[in-house]
């Protein structure tokens, strides 16, 4: 029995696979970043005792992971707690001014490599009848933003896919849980940004974001309930982040 997690090189994914190899359980890590998978792995493997293997994969690349799956057949077929965690978002300009080749970014990995990755464990864990599918989806995708755009749209898509996953499922004994937390201090800002620092530290200025340890822990929380109990979603935001919209300075 083991957990996958997409996108564990970094923020709420790598605290999960934190969080998940501190409970005992063995790992199965992706993301592009290979040398960050390896160092932690090791890291996990040192710390916790638990088997952690790690693949570096761009969860749009559907062919690479079918090929993963067929390879490594028995890590695969060992999975029953997926974290679909891989996302990112790519600027903050109005449609109108925004680049086509961002939206296809983000739509293909939030979204359809969301679907890719569950696709490839469901058939095992209908035939097994357990499993746990958590997507970790967005405020961004309750609340549309000002600029958000495309980011919110595939973030709205993450939480109809959650949705529609628990009828699919109906009958499987999956459950499928949502995380849909608010802002979170880890490399997204500084990615959404394609690197500009200035622009992703402004983001956090004057207030005290979530650290990616916050979300983990309702992940874990979630998946350590009795298998009768389902999670369906939980919203979580900083304490100084009352909604979506920007804030202004606090009246007296
Ligand atoms: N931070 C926030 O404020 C916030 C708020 C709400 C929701 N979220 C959501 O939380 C999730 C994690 O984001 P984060 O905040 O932890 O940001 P992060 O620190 O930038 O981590 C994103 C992770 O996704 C991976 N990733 C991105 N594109 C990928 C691809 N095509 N294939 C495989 N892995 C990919 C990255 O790894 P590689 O670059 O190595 O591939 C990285 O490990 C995302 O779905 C994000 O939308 C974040």
């Amino acid at each position: 029995m083991s957990v996958f997690i997409s996108g564990a090189s970094s923020g709420i994914g790598e605290a999960c696979a934190r969080s998940f190899a501190a409970a005992h359980h063995n790992l199965v890590l992706v993301a592009r970043r290979e040398d960050r998978l390896k160092k932690l792995s090791q890291e996990l493997r040192d710390q916790f005792g638990v088997q952690v293997t790690y693949f570096s994969l761009d969860v749009r690349d559907r062919i690479k992971l079918e090929r993963l799956a067929q390879l490594h057949a028995d890590v695969f077929q060992d999975v029953d707690i997926l974290i679909n965690n891989a996302g990112l978002a790519r600027g903050r300009d109005v449609i109108q001014k925004g680049l086509p080749e961002d939206w296809d970014v983000v739509i293909d990995t939030n979204l359809k490599g969301l679907l890719y990755v569950t696709r490839t464990f469901l058939p095992g864990m209908i035939q097994k009848r357990r499993g746990h599918i958590v997507n970790i989806g967005s405020v961004a995708g309750h609340w549309v933003y000002q600029n958000g755009n495309v980011y919110c749209a595939s973030k709205f898509g993450v939480r109809a896919l959650s949705e529609a996953l628990r009828y699919d499922l109906h009958g499987s004994g999956i459950r499928v849980t949502e995380i849909s937390p608010g802002m979170v201090k880890t490399e997204f800002s500084h990615v959404r940004f394609d690197g500009d620092q200035e622009k992703a530290d402004a983001i956090y200025a004057g207030r005290t974001p979530l650290n990616p340890e916050d979300i983990a822990e309702s992940v874990l929380w979630c998946v350590q309930r009795p298998a009768h109990v389902n999670i369906q979603e939980i919203i979580i935001f900083p304490t100084e982040q009352p909604g979506v919209q920007p804030i202004t300075p606090k009246l007296d």
